[in-house]
């Protein structure tokens, strides 16, 4: 197995260190795909992008005599001209897109390790997002069996093993099981380009957490064809540590400048709204008329967005900026909302301390610090006269109408409840919401609330609350357990009294 040491995490996500026989890498990564036959950007001037490793494609290799002939007598490192590491694609995407391969798995992966790969492929069969039930379990059957094939056939080089299995989350986990059985060095998350191409982001969450789930957390997980800078927060937060990319070249070729929150068609720029060498040195007039230059911008954006999600993990604020990236496009909205979803899942791998927590939107309220906060009421014990408060006032107002109270809580969207001495905590305390909360956080909050309350029946409760908070049904709900009263706020001296809140 190749040696992958994790070093820094947030969420699902994480900074490793990957051992290949051309030396470490650090992920997460992008390979850039390196077409043999084209090489108009030359693999070793990749590096100044910042690519640590590349891939390119096997079978297109194998298929010309000429490049065949040349990689077998002095490897694929000659090849390319470059000592980084070499992942190797085996032709499955040409078998999907063209259905025309004539190369068999055997054929392919004995190429593949004479040629010195770095990380081999095996012969998978994508099968395309919606298929029939029927034709994603027989295409996972024919897949799983050159997986065995593969795996004793690969014997000296590092071997990627690959989960397909369509829209079918079922199906998926039960590939990522079975590959995972076989032990592979990478495992490749493949059959989701269709799901790219469509921004049909939320499925991909889908299939990313079904198969991440099922495949063993020390080994490097590769996505696929996810080569757009735009996806690279979202599926590093779910794990993925491996990403390709094509993109550069192809959107370059369609005229696409790509930024970190979508792509803009070039004719319409009159400025370029970037900071990179190229953007910063070219005119826009050039920039529309090469090509490569294009392509060498849409490079440098996309290895400046994988620094920025590595900043992300280790300063331990990538929901953050899936928040803030995704609010860029609805399409990426949808993903951020499926990611949600799995935010108890989340929860179980998220570091318990980080930055402080950001509230920025509805997302916010869902994630896996706020559910890891609610599980943990059951920690505080309580008795006798506890107040709880949505007004931040000094300790002072642990008397009201000259009531003591042996426990005062604040109350913070979307926490909740949580007690003075942890004003200065993670993550309750130290949490920046902004002024105007919405529905969503008032909502979580009042929940947590009531479940402090259910908690301890037997103490008594005082619930003090602010204009913000009127009308919120569930403070019908607390009345059931708490003598609820309305503050009013004074505006000159932020005083506080009680109003005479005729429902109590
Ligand atoms: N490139 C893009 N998608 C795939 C896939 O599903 N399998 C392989 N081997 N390569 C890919
Ligand atoms: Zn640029």
């Amino acid at each position: 197995m190749l040696e992958f040491e994790i070093r820094h995490k947030d969420l699902m996500g994480r900074i490793g260190k990957l051992q290949t026989p051309h030396g470490s890498i650090e992920t997460p990564t992008i390979m850039p795909v390196i077409n043999p036959n084209l090489m108009s950007i030359g693999a070793e001037d990749m590096k100044q992008y910042g690519a640590e490793m590349l891939i390119t494609n096997a079978y297109i290799i194998y298929r010309k005599r000429d490049l065949r002939e040349a990689a077998v007598k002095n490897g694929i490192h000659s090849l390319l001209r470059c000592e980084m590491p070499i992942m190797t694609d085996s032709g499955s995407y040409q078998l999907y897109e063209y259905k025309d391969v004539e190369v068999g798995n055997r054929e392919i992966l004995e190429f593949q390790q004479s040629i010195g790969s770095d990380v081999c492929v095996p012969l998978d069969i994508p099968t395309p997002p919606y298929a029939k039930i029927e034709k994603a379990k027989d295409d996972l059957e024919e897949t799983m069996r050159r997986m065995r094939e593969a795996r004793r056939i690969v014997q000296n080089n590092p071997l990627a093993g690959v989960v397909q299995g369509s829209t079918f989350v079922d199906l998926r986990a039960e590939s990522a099981k079975r590959v995972a059985a076989l032990g592979f060095d990478v495992y490749a998350i493949g059959g989701v380009v269709p799901l790219l191409a469509s921004y049909t982001f939320d499925k991909l969450v889908d299939i990313i957490v079904a198969s991440k789930m099922n495949l063993p957390l020390n080994a490097p997980v590769h996505l696929f064809g996810a080569g757009h800078p735009m996806i690279f927060p979202l599926a590093v937060a779910l794990g993925c540590d491996l990403f390709d990319s094509a993109a550069y070249a192809l959107y370059a070729k369609g005229k696409r400048y790509i930024t970190s929150e979508g792509t803009r068609k070039v004719e319409d720029l009159q400025y370029l709204p970037c900071a990179c060498p190229v953007c910063s040195s070219y005119s826009v007039k050039e920039l529309k008329e090469d090509v490569d230059v294009l392509a060498a911008h849409n490079l440098w954006v996309t290895y400046e967005e994988m620094r920025i999600v590595k900043q992300s993990i280790v300063e331990r604020n990538l929901w953050e900026l899936c928040e803030r990236r995704c609010r860029a496009y609805p399409a990426l909205l949808n993903g951020l909302k499926q990611m949600t979803k799995y935010s108890a899942l989340i929860e179980r791998y998220d570091p318990g301390t980080k930055h402080p927590f950001f509230y920025l939107g509805e997302s916010s309220a869902y994630r896996p610090e706020v559910l890891r906060y609610s599980s943990r009421l059951d920690r505080f014990t309580l008795s006798g006269n506890v107040l709880i408060t949505t007004i931040p006032i000094s300790q002072e107002i642990s008397v009201i109408e000259n009531e003591r109270f042996d426990h005062v809580f604040f109350v913070k969207p979307p926490f909740g409840p949580y007690p003075v001495e942890l004003e200065e905590s993670y993550p309750v305390g130290q949490a920046e919401i902004p002024a105007e909360i919405d529905a969503e956080a008032k909502t979580i909050a009042l929940q947590n609330v009531l479940k402090l309350l259910e908690l301890n029946k037997g103490v008594r409760f005082v619930f003090l609350y602010d204009h913000k908070w009127d009308g919120h049904p569930l403070i019908e709900e607390i009345r059931k357990y708490a003598e609820v009263k309305a503050a009013l706020l004074q505006k000159s001296e932020n005083l506080v009294t009680l109003g005479a809140d005729e429902r109590v």
